[in-house]
């Protein structure tokens, strides 16, 4: 990874650190001398994780949060731990995200992949605002899909609760990341926040692992896989470069700024998607 300014004195929040891409952006950036807050929902496994963080980085400053980022309480509980543990906050890497091929309901109702890979980083970047405001300038990177290129927001069953399809459900919420980064960076215009998106390339993780039904489709595209480290890349670009100082409202894959789903460039669109998601979140 290069272009390294250095991270020292920087903190930096990742979601998802314990393993695949958000764990290889951990020691990526942990490596340059940021201090490395991760997430995960399991404590044994996130201190586990955290520990081998701080090994291949060589780097000490990791911390670890605990949180099931699908419950709205959680991620309300997560932010507090944040805001009490970090002074600053420079950099807030929202990357937790997943796949289902069935529909299920979150403990607050919500269909799951919508509440998980949607609602959870608006929220959570919601709680986390003014810290990152008051530490500008600071970077809010959000991990998207490729996929958003095929998704659509369909604001009339946006929970799925007509029709789901796994892929549906997927490529919406992976739009929606991209449309609340644009939204984001329209709203944080001149305040030293920047909002950027990325795909960050075909992965090799545990992603989809929870779900059966994709142990054939992921057995078949695993050689075509990238290491979780290339996948990090962009994100960690994003996070770090003095490059990408400055960039916001834009989407990028493999450090190059690309064109996102025709409708993200909709603000109409963008504006509304917002306003449902801080209702559905309770920030009306
Ligand atoms: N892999 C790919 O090919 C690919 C391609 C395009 C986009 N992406 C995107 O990249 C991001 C990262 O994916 P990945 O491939 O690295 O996935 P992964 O290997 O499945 O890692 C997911 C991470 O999210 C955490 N997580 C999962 N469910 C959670 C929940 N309910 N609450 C809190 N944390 C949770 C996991 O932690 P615990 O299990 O420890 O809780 C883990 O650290 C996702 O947004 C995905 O959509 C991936």
């Amino acid at each position: 990874m290069t272009d390294t300014a250095s991270m020292t004195g920087k903190t930096v929040l990742i979601t998802g650190g314990t393993g695949g891409i958000g764990r290889a952006a951990a020691v990526g950036l942990a490596a340059m001398g940021a201090r490395v807050g991760i997430t995960g929902r399991d404590r044994a496994r996130a201190e586990a994780s955290a520990a081998g963080i701080v090994r291949e980085s060589g780097n000490t400053a990791v911390d670890v949060f605990v949180g099931d980022l699908s419950s709205q309480a959680e991620v309300r509980r997560l932010a507090d731990e944040v805001l009490a543990a970090y002074p600053r906050l420079d950099v807030l890497l929202n990357n937790v995200g997943g796949f289902w091929a069935h529909r299920h309901v979150t403990a607050d109702g919500l269909e799951h992949t919508f509440a998980l890979n949607h609602l959870a980083p608006f929220l959570l970047t919601s709680l986390l605002l003014d810290r990152l405001q008051a530490s500008a300038p600071a970077r809010v990177v959000t991990v998207s899909s490729g996929a958003q290129s095929m998704g659509k927001i369909d604001f009339d069953d946006l929970m799925g609760e007509r029709g789901y399809s796994g892929s549906g459900a997927y490529n919406q919420s992976k739009l929606a990341n991209v449309m609340f980064t644009y939204e984001l960076a329209r709203r944080l215009e001149g305040t030293g926040v920047t909002a950027t998106a990325l795909h960050p390339g075909l992965t090799n993780t545990a992603f989809s692992a929870e779900d059966p039904s994709m142990r054939l489709l992921v057995a078949v595209l695993r050689p075509f896989m990238g290491s979780p480290k290339r996948g990090a890349d962009t994100a960690v670009y994003l996070a770090s470069s003095t490059e990408a100082a400055g960039l916001s409202g834009r989407y990028f894959a493999k450090r190059q700024e690309r064109k996102s789903n025709e409708s993200s460039y909709d603000t109409a669109i963008t504006a509304r998607l917002w306003d449902v998601s801080a209702e559905l979140v309770g920030l009306r």
